[in-house]
C-alpha cells in the first residue's frame, strides 16, 4: 500500500489507489463529505471526497470523528483546492477503528507540548511530534551514512557493563538476585557510554562507531538531560585531537545538511511554530566555520563578560550550562569548539598534555543547547594512564583488559560522543529534550 508521502511525491493521477490512516477532520457539504486523512508518513493530510452514494455514508461516514482509523480506496485526481495538488475520490471507505469524539484527547486545536507529554501514547499523532519522529529517523540514517561513506565499522557495545566509563557514579545499578548474589559475579549496571568497549574495536579495526542507548542516573531535571538517551560514539585509531575535531564538525554539518535536504516540510513547520529563524540558523551552522577557543581562552572571555553568572567563572571549574550558552549564543552566535580542559575535571581516559595540567579534550557547544559533543584524544601511554586511574581512585584490577590495549600495540587514538537527542533538539528547535524522544525517562518519569 502506498503512503500519503509516496502519493504526493509522484501522484498517480487517474489511477485507483489504496491508502489508510487516521481521520483529522470531517466536513460535510450537501451531498458529500471532505475527510482529511493523515497516515504519519508526512506532514500533509490527504483530502478524501466521500460521496453520499457510498453504501455506508449515512450509517458510518457521517459519524466519523477525529482519530478514527480508515482504509480508503479511490481514484486520485488533481485538486482544484488551494494548498494541495491531489485529492482522492473515494470508491469505498472502510472504518477500521472508531474513536469516541467525546473522549479522544487530540482535538483539532493546537495542544501544548506539556499536555502532549502527558499522553505519550497518542502524541505522535500530533503534527509536531510526528515531525520530530520523522526528522529523528532521518538524522539516524544520515549518521549511519556518514560513517559508512568514510569506512567506519559499526560496533554494538554492551548495555550491561561493569565499567563506569565516565567515573561520575551515575551508573544505574543492577540489583543482586533474590539469593543476594550478583548475577555477573560482581556489581554491574547500565552503560553510561560505549566508549571503552569502542576503543577495543578501534584498536583492531581502525575506525568504528557505536550508536546506542546510554543511561545516567543523574538527578538533573533539565531541558537537556534524560536518564536514558542515545549516543553516537566514533572511535578512531591513529587519530589525534585535531583529527577528532574535524570528524566531529564534519558530522554535525553533514547531519544538518541532510535534514535540510530531506525534511523540508517538517523543518518549515518548526521554523514557523517552534523556533523562528530555525532554517537560517541551521544553514549558518552548516556553512560557517566553528569558533575555536581553548579552555583558558574561554575562561578569559567569561571573566570579561558583561553579565553576572549565577556560578562565577574561574580557572579549574567545570563549565556550567550558563557559561556554555553565553559563549555560543551571546559571544559567538555560532557553535564553539572548546579544547584543552583542566585534567582535574575530566575523566581518566583523556590524554594528559605536555603542560601536565590540561588534557586533550574537546567539547562542541551550540546555541540554544550548550554541549552537544564531548570527546578527546585517549591516553595511550600505559604508565600515564595507570597513574591517572590511581589518582581517580579506580581499582586497576578491574581494568586490565583496558590497560592491555596500551600493553599490546598501543596507538594514538581519539573519539567523541554526540548526544543524539541534543542533535534532534538543535535541528528541530524543540526546547525540551523530552519532546525529541518517543518515551522520555527522567527522575520520576517512566509511565510506560
Ligand atoms: O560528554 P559525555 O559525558 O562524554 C562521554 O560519555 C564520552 N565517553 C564520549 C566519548 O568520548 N565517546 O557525553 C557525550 C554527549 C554530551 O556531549 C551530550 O550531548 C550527551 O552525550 N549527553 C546527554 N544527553 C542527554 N541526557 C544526558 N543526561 C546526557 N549526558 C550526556
Ligand atoms: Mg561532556
Amino acid at each position: 500500500m502506498l503512503t500519503i508521502a509516496n502519493l504526493f511525491v509522484k501522484p498517480p493521477v487517474g489511477e485507483t489507489v489504496d491508502i489508510a490512516g487516521w481521520l483529522r477532520t470531517r466536513r460535510d457539504t450537501g451531498s458529500f463529505s471532505f475527510l482529511e486523512i493523515n497516515d504519519g508518513s508526512c506532514l500533509a493530510n490527504l483530502q478524501v471526497i466521500a460521496d453520499s452514494s457510498l453504501t455506508n455514508y449515512q450509517e458510518e461516514i457521517k459519524k466519523l470523528s477525529a482519530g478514527c482509523s480508515l482504509a480508503v480506496r479511490g481514484r486520485l485526481q488533481a485538486s482544484p483546492a488551494k494548498g494541495q495538488t491531489v485529492e482522492l475520490l473515494a470508491e469505498s471507505v472502510c472504518v477500521l477503528g472508531w474513536a469516541d469524539a467525546a473522549t479522544y484527547p487530540l482535538q483539532k486545536k493546537r495542544h501544548s507540548l506539556e499536555f502532549l507529554r502527558e499522553i505519550c501514547h497518542l502524541r505522535p499523532r500530533a503534527n509536531t511530534l510526528a515531525a520530530v519522529a520523522r526528522v529523528r529517523s532521518r538524522l539516524a540514517l544520515a549518521i549511519h551514512e556518514f560513517f559508512h561513506e568514510r569506512g567506519f565499522i559499526q560496533v554494538q557495545t554492551p548495555i550491561i557493563t561493569t565499567s563506569d566509563c565516565e567515573g561520575a557514579g551515575e551508573m544505574f545499578q543492577i540489583a543482586p538476585q533474590s539469593d543476594g548474589r550478583h548475577f555477573f559475579g560482581k556489581p554491574a549496571g547500565l552503560t553510561v557510554s560505549g566508549q571503552l568497549q569502542a576503543e577495543v574495536y578501534a584498536l583492531a579495526l581502525g575506525k568504528v562507531y557505536t550508536f546506542g542507548p546510554t543511561f545516567r542516573a543523574e538527578n538533573s531535571n533539565t531541558s537537556r538531560h534524560l536518564a536514558e538517551f542515545w549516543m553516537v560514539e566514533p572511535e578512531m585509531a591513529f587519530c589525534d585531537l585535531a583529527g577528532d575535531m574535524v570528524v566531529a564538525t564534519t558530522l554535525l554539518k553533514y547531519a544538518i545538511n541532510d535534514a535540510l535536504n530531506h525534511c523540508a516540510a517538517d523543518l518549515a513547520l518548526f521554523d514557523s511554530f517552534i523556533e523562528k529563524g530555525l532554517l537560517d540558523k541551521l544553514r549558518a551552522i552548516a556553512e560557517r566555520d566553528f569558533v575555536h577557543f581553548t579552555y583558558d581562552e574561554a575562561i578569559e572571555k567569561l571573566l570579561a563578560a558583561p553579565v553576572k553568572f549565577a556560578s562565577p567563572p574561574r580557572w579549574g571549574i567545570d563549565l556550567q550550562s550558563e557559561h556554555e550558552r553565553w559563549l555560543a549564543e551571546e559571544l559567538c552566535k555560532a557553535p564553539v569548539l572548546l579544547t584543552d580542559y583542566p585534567a582535574a575535571i575530566k575523566p581518566f581516559y583523556m590524554r594528559l598534555s605536555d603542560d601536565q595540567r590540561t588534557v586533550a579534550a574537546m567539547d562542541i557547544l551550540v546555541p540554544g543547547i550548550g554541549e552537544i559533543i564531548g570527546g578527546s584524544q585517549r591516553e595511550e601511554r600505559l604508565p600515564v594512564l595507570e597513574q591517572r586511574m590511581r589518582a581517580a581512585g579506580m581499582n586497576l584490577d578491574d581494568y586490565q583488559w583496558y590497560l592491555d590495549l596500551r600493553r599490546f600495540g598501543s596507538v594514538p587514538h581519539a573519539g567523541f560522543g554526540l548526544g543524539f537527542e541534543r542533535l534532534v533538539q538543535l535541528v528541530t528547535g524543540m526546547a525540551n529534550i523530552r519532546d525529541v524522544i518517543a518515551f522520555p525517562r527522567a527522575p520520576g518519569l517512566a509511565p510506560c
